[in-house]
């Protein structure tokens, strides 16, 4: 279980715990501060022995981080636990019932309600105390459910928060992420929303909200365990900045066939397409800043407008959304629960949902009509490097499949893209090689305290990914703005010193980006330029610092520029002794609103 857990410390790692049952009763550890803390406190697994147990790590959201908050919470007899992901919103207004009915509580957490109140239900019979629970309780949620009354048995329940099951030999898992089981097993079924199952450790039976048996397909993962494990690279997310290429080729090349994007078992038809009036593409963090270039990238080739919304935004503002929108969703983890909530907002308005999206079964890629993965593999480093990339391609390919439907592209030009997109990742791979130009800056400039990316157009997209690869795993606060605003306010902050990473890419508005790189110069900055090499020698005369990417269509130059900007976060933060892989405040997986 310990082991299971550290590969999920990256959902959550303010505290963990475990519940064992071990000779007759619960035995519970729990502890505050990242898993290693109880791991010593378990001697790596030593001091509590048994076959069936919880475990969790968690990341606050009802409760601050500490021993009592931690999970599994345990009801007032201590007979039942319960490890919990996700938010039970009306866990208030419960808590003060089951006080009034005498029951103490010990911790400040929603997930205690939940424990109690099967307590308070549970009559010798589990499953229907759950069941009872499950019709009191809402918000999103993940449980998983042990009582010491019936220790061969634990019971998972999900709604909004994933939760799959792992099938072995004489043993059986839950889990909410299939790294954490993979050692023991590649059989998997995906639960889905409102299902309950019951967990022994001959086998798993399903269960509908009304707790009829329901029969569940079995998946097979077919990815390496090597692929969620560090292969001697000291982190995580450098592991998967250099495999890149290899992901985006993964992403790419089975796509292209005869000349031809093509896209297996895609169910928008030709004449769906030509009937799209508008679309919109949702997400949150990174994979909106895969929108922002998609946005630029989509409307130039297909001539439809394309608006691009944060999802916690456009969940909540009235979108105009109808049967002719298509809404592009866009997510690694396809578990956020704000693109989520956009996801459904968007269907129950009318709109075709196409998701791109990296996790397999994931719910966002259940839930859609239409599902592109990007086959990046497993992400581990919160940061996000890979799907990104990969996110990228698979909307360029996406673009040019609708451009050839549509007609708005001419033959010369498609053919010309999808050769240049085959060259990506050798290309990704050149820039890689190249690192240690960007090690040597990042040690130059890794103690500014505040940085602006600067672009226009594609390189504006880029800029913010840039800028939020900086301050979120190294904590240098930082903009990005659209170069043209700059005079509309900003440039008010440039003054002796301050570090402008100026993106320079696009070729059409190379000389624009000369200008703003004169303009903060004049007033004190120093620039570190991103540019291609064909424009290397007229930056060169500039910037204080440059890097360039190989030339490529327009449309690919973020797929390269973005390369040197994940780099130059990782560097800086590894300048500045920051836990890389798990910064502060963040999760990789945002399963709660
Ligand atoms: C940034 C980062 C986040 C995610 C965001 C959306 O490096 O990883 O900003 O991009 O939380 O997550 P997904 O793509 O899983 O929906």
């Amino acid at each position: 279980m310990l082991d299971g857990l550290t590969r999920l410390e990256y959902r959550g790692y303010d505290s963990a715990g475990v519940a064992i049952y071990s000779d007759g009763a619960l035995k519970v550890a729990k502890a505050k501060g990242r898993l290693q803390v109880l791991s010593d406190l378990l001697e790596a697994g030593a001091a509590i022995h048994g076959t069936v147990g919880i475990g969790h790590t968690r990341w606050a959201t009802h409760g601050a981080p500490s021993d009592i908050n931690s999970h599994p919470q345990v009801s007032r007899s201590g007979k039942i636990a319960v490890v919990h992901n996700g938010i039970i919103e009306n866990y208030s207004a419960l808590k003060q019932f089951l006080e009034s009915q005498g029951v103490p509580f010990t911790s400040e957490t929603d997930t205690e309600v939940v424990a109690q109140l099967i307590e308070y239900f549970y009559d010798g019979d589990l499953l229907q105390a759950v069941g009872r629970v499950l019709h009191r309780i809402e918000g999103a949620y993940a449980l998983g459910i042990l009582c010491s009354d019936t220790p061969d048995q634990l019971i998972a329940v999900r709604r909004d928060s994933p939760l799959i099951l792992g099938l072995g030999k004489g043993e059986n898992f839950l889990a909410s992420d299939v790294t954490a089981i993979i050692k023991h097993t590649r059989d998997v079924i995906y639960m889905d929303d409102g299902e309950l199952a019951v967990l022994t450790r001959d086998g798993v039976q399903c269960y509908n909200h009304f707790l009829q048996p329901v029969d569940k397909e079995i998946s097979h993962v077919d990815w390496e365990i090597d692929a969620a494990e560090k292969g001697g690279y000291e982190h995580f997310m450098f592991k998967e900045i250099m495999e890149q290429p290899e992901a985006v080729r993964r992403a790419i090349f089975p796509r292209i066939r005869d000349g031809e994007v093509v896209f297996e078992d895609f169910g928008l038809t030709d004449d769906y397409i030509r009937e799209i009036r508008k679309i919109y593409i949702v997400a949150c963090g990174s994979s909106y800043h895969v929108g922002m270039v998609g946005k630029y990238n989509l409307e130039r080739i297909l001539r439809i407008p394309v608006e691009v919304s944060l999802a916690s935004e456009f969940r909540y503002r009235e979108p105009i959304v109808d049967e002719r929108t298509l809404v592009l969703v866009i997510s690694q983890s396809g578990e956020t629960l704000d693109t989520m909530a956009a996801l459904r907002e968007a269907r129950r308005l009318g709109g075709k949902i196409l998701s791109i999206v990296n996790v397999v079964g994931s719910s966002i890629a259940r839930e859609s009509d239409e599902v592109l993965y990007t086959w990046a593999g497993p992400e581990i480093a919160v940061a996000t490097t890979k799907a990104y990339s990969t996110q990228l391609a698979v909307v360029d390919l996406l673009g040019l499949y609708f451009a050839r439907r549509l007609g708005t592209m001419e033959r010369a030009e498609y053919d010309q893209i999808l050769q240049e997109m085959l060259l990506l990742p050798a290309q990704m791979e050149q820039v890689l090689e190249r690192r240690e130009d960007i090690q040597y800056y990042a040690s130059q400039y890794f103690n500014h305290d505040s940085v602006f990316y600067i672009g226009r157009n594609l390189d504006y997209a880029l800029g913010l990914e840039g800028s939020l690869k900086l301050k979120e795993i190294s904590y240098i606060h930082s903009e990005a703005y659209a170069s043209g605003e700059l005079k509309h306010g900003t440039i008010s902050l440039i003054e002796d010193g301050t570090l402008v990473v100026a993106l320079a890419t696009y070729g059409r508005l190379f000389e624009k980006a000369m200008s703003n790189v004169v303009e903060v110069k004049s007033r004190g900055a120093d620039v570190l330029a991103l540019t291609t090499e064909s424009h290397r020698a007229e930056m060169a005369k500039l910037a204080n610092g440059l890097v360039t990417i190989p030339d490529t269509n327009p449309m690919l130059l973020p797929s390269l520029g973005v390369i040197p900007m994940q780099l130059y976060a990782y560097y800086v933060a590894l300048q500045r002794g920051c836990d890389i892989d798990k910064p502060r405040n963040l999760a990789k997986s945002v399963t709660v609103e």
